[in-house]
């Protein structure tokens, strides 16, 4: 089945997201960095852009760089003036981002911040910056519940947030796991669903990243 889903993704790609010296250079280096090939599929990055952009986004918020591939995607998204705040605890990671963001011309848009999210957010909250439109949650799935909390704290009505990884091969639907992932991301769909601020939905997916998906959650949004 994998070979299938990848050789699918390989003709959608080829046919819908056209090559790009940014984007490909970047994930060359993250890889010859040793970075983990964890970033979105090139499908999954342009559906991430086609919504920034469709939502209007000038503040975007991403939790979770790895080597800034999402993050190129997301911040092209941006009209002139916009900003995105990116955040990365693994220090080796953001060096690589920052070298990939720089070069696709991005280093004045993006701001990364290093150290855990659960730090970092705190200090951003604190700071009383305005509203972002749109939030990227990608970083360790057994904290995703607290990241959504923050992203919805940072957010207003009419805001998106997104959240990658929420199936993890079906790991998500078996109530006896005992996986901190899986865990964390059952924490994260329960509070979407508990949460009255905003309207949900989660997608499955299958692609040359396996079997998962993405979940996303409108503020303000009727369910
Ligand atoms: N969004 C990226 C992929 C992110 S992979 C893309 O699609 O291109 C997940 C990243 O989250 C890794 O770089 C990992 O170091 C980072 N991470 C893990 N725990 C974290 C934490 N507590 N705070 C911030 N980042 C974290
Ligand atoms: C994995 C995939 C991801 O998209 C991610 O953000 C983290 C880990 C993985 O395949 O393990
Ligand atoms: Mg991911």
């Amino acid at each position: 089945m994998q070979d299938e889903w990848t050789a699918v993704d390989r003709y959608l790609t080829d046919l819908l997201v056209p090559a790009d010296a940014a984007l490909d250079e970047a994930l060359e280096a993250s890889a010859a960095a040793g970075l983990p090939p964890h970033h979105v599929s090139p499908n999954q990055g342009k559906l991430l852009g086609l919504l920034a952009g469709a939502v209007g986004a000038r503040r975007i918020l991403e939790i979770g760089t790895l080597g800034g591939y999402s993050t190129i995607w997301l911040a092209r998204a941006l009209p002139a003036g916009g900003r995105l705040v990116t955040l990365e605890a693994n220090s080796d990671h953001a060096d690589v981002a920052l070298a990939n963001l720089e070069r696709a011309g991005l280093a004045n848009v993006v701001e990364l911040r290093v150290g855990p999210a659960l730090e970092t957010l705190p200090t951003l909250g604190a700071e009383g910056c305005d509203p972002f439109d749109l939030s990227f949650i990608d970083a360790d799935k057994a904290s995703s519940a607290e990241y959504f909390d923050w992203a919805l704290r940072l957010s207003r009505p009419g805001s998106l947030i997104l959240i990658d990884n929420v199936v993890r091969r079906g790991a998500v639907a078996d109530p006896t796991t005992d996986d901190p992932s899986a865990l964390g991301i059952r924490r994260l769909n329960q509070r979407m669903a508990d949460e009255p601020r905003v309207s949900a939905t989660a997608i499955q997916t299958v692609g040359s990243k396996g079997h998962d998906g993405f979940a996303l959650a409108l503020v303000g949004g009727r369910s």
